[in-house]
């Protein structure tokens, strides 16, 4: 039900200074303890469970389950990873946010606090009092290109003289749910994060050049054009990890069960436990659903290309689906852009030891690194 290596780590914890960042998805729950010691991210421990068992239904399945059962799989999650914190940052969905750049005059930040309200509603599909709103004045470009910039001086004339603000909207709902949680899970929440926001800060280094961040989760697959390490573009698929075992257990005729197991074990590569015939049938039905996601990352590099005049270059995978066995080699042929896993756990100190298993387990853990490095960086 749950994987965690807290006993590994165990004497060499504190509570004091010790953070811990929650990811809640829609399949499982991820948690990651850090600490800092000479200006270095040590993890601690970290643990992820899975949510399917509380609602009654199969191991990497999507459930809907109320805030107290969350609270109650969390509490089991802290126990088994042996999460000592009582510090804990939480990250809100993407699908209960809304971020978009909007164009407005330019106007000091007083009248922008007057401003942004009335413009949000035209983006906001609820009551403006429904959600909790937050805006960020996006830096002016300054005339560092980067090596992949294709910059278009007779575009740029033509822009109009106002300034870019980056609108951010929090349903109020998923406050109150987390607000249960947290209660309920005896953690003090220091903050909430749009998990956007938590995975870049976990897996993008700096630099100017726009790429594409790809979250392969249970539900969905959520796609982040950043540049200059700001959010300049997002786009959402129905489709993730577990349609893609839907997929398997039809094509298969397997329980959920067996076709989840088999798609994190072997994903596309041969096993010879299968004939020609049913491997060739397992990789079939996988790549349907990637087939159908990676066109839609295709689709956004494009668009994005086009609209901006820039190369987008690079399109780094996050997400428990990232951990796909023989992914990259789909990925690569695939996209029209370089591609890269993510590793959060490079920003972390840890034993060697750890390395291998870090580097399989660490894209579905970037969201909840994030959370934590944030939250050490302002302690
Ligand atoms: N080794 C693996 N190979 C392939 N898929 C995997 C592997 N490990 C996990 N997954 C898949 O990743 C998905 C879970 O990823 P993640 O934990 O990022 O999702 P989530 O955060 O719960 O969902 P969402 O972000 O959509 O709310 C599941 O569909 C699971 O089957
Ligand atoms: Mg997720």
């Amino acid at each position: 039900m749950a994987f965690s290596f807290g006993k590994l780590f165990e004497g060499m914890k504190g509570t004091e200074g010790s953070v811990v960042g929650i990811d809640i998805g829609t399949s499982s729950i991820k948690v990651v303890q850090l600490r800092a010691s000479r200006g270095v991210a040590v993890l601690e421990t970290y643990g992820e469970i899975a949510l399917g068992p509380y609602a009654q239904v199969a191991i990497g399945k999507t459930v809907k389950i109320p805030p107290e059962k969350i609270a109650e799989a969390l509490v089991d999650l802290i126990k088994e990873a042996n999460v000592t914190a009582h510090q804990a940052s939480v990250s809100i969905p993407f699908s209960s946010s809304l971020l978009t750049i909007v164009d407005l005059p330019k106007v000091d930040a007083e009248s922008l606090k007057r401003i942004v309200p009335i413009e949000a509603r035209k983006y906001i599909p609820v009551p403006v009092s429904d959600v909790v709103l937050d805006w960020f004045v996006v830096p002016e470009a300054t005339e560092e290109a980067s090596a992949f910039d294709v910059v278009d001086d007779s575009k740029k004339a033509k822009k109009p003289k106002g300034q870019e603000v980056l609108l951010v909207a929090i349903h109020n709902d998923i406050l109150r749910a987390y607000q249960t949680v947290s209660a309920n899970s005896g953690l003090t929440v220091d903050f909430y994060e749009i998990e956007v926001f938590s995975a870049i800060r976990a897996t993008i280094d700096h630099g100017i050049a726009p790429l594409l961040m790809v979250d392969l989760g249970a539900s969905t697959s959520k796609m982040y054009i950043v540049e200059r390490g700001i959010v300049r573009l997002t786009h959402i698929v129905t489709a993730g990890g577990q349609h893609m075992t839907e997929t398997l257990a039809n094509t298969m005729s397997w329980e959920f069960e067996k076709a989840e197991r088999v798609k994190r074990e072997r994903g596309l590569i041969d096993s010879t436990a299968y004939s020609r015939t049913e491997n060739d049938d397992i990789k079939t039905a996988l790549l349907s659903t990637l087939t159908r996601i990676f066109s839609e990352v295709n689709r956004v590099l494009l668009s994005y290309g086009e609209r901006s005049n820039k190369n987008v270059a690079r399109v780094i995978l996050t997400g428990g689906g990232a951990s796909l066995p023989g992914l990259v080699d789909v990925a690569r042929t695939s996209l029209s852009a370089e591609v890269v896993i993510a590793n959060p756990f490079t920003h972390t100190e840890a034993p060697a030891f750890l390395d291998d298993v870090l580097k399989q387990i660490g894209p579905g853990f970037a969201v909840s690194v994030g959370l934590a490095l944030r939250k050490l960086k302002h302690s």
